[in-house]
């Protein structure tokens, strides 16, 4: 009987382990990009990026490009009324409930040229 009970424990115990290790993986967000692979995108080139018809989403923010392809909140490019291939830099920080706190669930993956 003892012996049943200490095993539901190592049990349970395992189970916690197990869905903290998953949680904190996914706080973690993307892996970042090598500074060599990131991109450099001026904002007419990033217009073409708006997830439309199969292109990639990608949207700036403070001079950095974020790629919002795979985002199921980004779907077609879309989010709560704002399209990709835009820099949103004024709309994310005055407007959106999350602020820029969100980026960091997005790959990084280039920066807007001057
Ligand atoms: C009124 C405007 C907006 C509303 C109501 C809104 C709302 C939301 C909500 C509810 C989420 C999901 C939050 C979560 O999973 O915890 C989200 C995610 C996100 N939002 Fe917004 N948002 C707005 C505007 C914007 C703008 C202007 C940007 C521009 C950059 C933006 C970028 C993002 C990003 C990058 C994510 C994370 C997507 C992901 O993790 O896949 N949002 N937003």
């Amino acid at each position: 009987m003892k012996k049943m009970k200490k095993r539901r424990l190592m049990i349970l115990f395992l189970t916690f382990v197990m869905a903290a290790c998953l949680f904190l993986a996914s706080c973690g967000g993307p892996e970042p990009v090598p500074e060599e692979d990131l991109i450099e995108l001026t904002l007419e080139e990033l217009a073409e990026f708006d997830g439309q018809d199969g292109r990639p989403a990608y949207i700036a923010v403070d001079g950095a490009i974020y790629d919002v392809t795979n985002s199921t909140r980004w779907r077609n490019g879309k989010h709560n009324g704002y399209t990709a291939g835009n820099d949103l830099t004024e709309e994310i920080k005055t407007i959106s409930p999350h602020g820029v706190s969100k980026l960091k669930t997005v790959p990084m993956i280039g920066r807007l040229k001057e």
